[in-house]
């Protein structure tokens, strides 16, 4: 499988002296395309640093990251901007939507700011959103949506511009387990479809058999990597035996 983001003895200190936190520790990770990786661990261990490492919003102390093999360490500000729309969708645990702008508004921004505008990214931005399964909601504004409803907005906007990785920092955080699920089934599509790669942090193991690995970080370092449980076994009403579950 193919490297989307590739880092390399990723250290990250933060302050000096006696308040220095060394929150990523000579970390070594690849993200690759075609597949859902969760990275797992408590909070406090780096996850949000390392995130934003691999997603060029934060400069490692030392260490290389390459995002669809194009090194980032002697990139400027403006060449990491460029990187980060090209290549790199965010998602966040609390939607970050703009509130006066509609669902379809919010996803045509993301054009937006990429010089994409009229009919073509009206267009665009519908079929994302239908894709999600907000065709009926192009006009709501984020107060009027649930928050599995703004998450879904938040992933559209971030499939838009049609991105090879996706970061997602505790997408589901904030919402009851079925959102939970149907929001990890949209990310793990997203790694089907365009062939992306998808890195999601999350806490809830309910979610990991939506992972094709599953990653464990502690204290900023890598402890190990599993791949996710089998499928869950439900015995039928009629007990003709056991049957696999659908995901949702
Ligand atoms: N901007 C910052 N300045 C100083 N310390 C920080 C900063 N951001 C995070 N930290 C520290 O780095 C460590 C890792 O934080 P973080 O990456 O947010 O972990 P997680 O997302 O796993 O909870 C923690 O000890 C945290 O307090
Ligand atoms: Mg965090």
């Amino acid at each position: 499988m193919s490297a989307a983001i590739e880092a390399t003895r990723v250290c990250k200190l933060y302050g000096h002296g006696p308040t220095r936190v060394e929150a990523v520790r000579a970390l070594d990770l690849v993200v690759r395309a075609r597949e859902l990786t969760v990275l797992v661990g408590p909070s406090g261990s780096g996850k949000t640093t390392l995130l934003s490492i691999l997603g060029c919003m934060l400069t490692p102390t030392s260490g290389t990251v390459r995002v669809c093999g194009v090194p980032t360490g002697d990139a400027r500000p403006e060449a990491l901007a460029a990187i980060r729309r090209q290549h790199i969708g965010f998602v966040f645990q609390s939607y970050h939507l703009f509130s006066t702008l509609t669902a379809a508004e919010n996803v045509q921004l993301a054009l937006d700011i990429r010089g994409e505008r009229g009919a073509g990214a009206i267009a665009k931005s519908a079929a994302v959103l239908a894709d999600v399964g907000l065709s009926a909601k192009l006009k709501s504004f984020p107060r009027e949506l649930s928050g599995g409803e703004q998450q879904r907005v938040a992933i559209a906007r971030a499939l838009v511009a049609d991105p090879s990785v996706i970061l997602a920092d505790e997408p589901t955080a904030a919402l009851d387990s079925e959102n939970g699920r149907a929001i990890m089934a949209i990310l793990s599509s997203a790694t089907k479809q365009r062939g992306r790669a998808v890195l999601v942090v999350t806490h809830d193991a309910r979610l990991f058999r939506f992972a094709d690995r599953i990653v464990h970080i502690e204290d900023g370092a890598i402890t190990h990597e599993e791949r996710p449980p089998p499928p869950e076994r439900v015995t039928n009403a009629q007990g003709a035996g056991p049957q696999t579950a659908t995901n949702p």
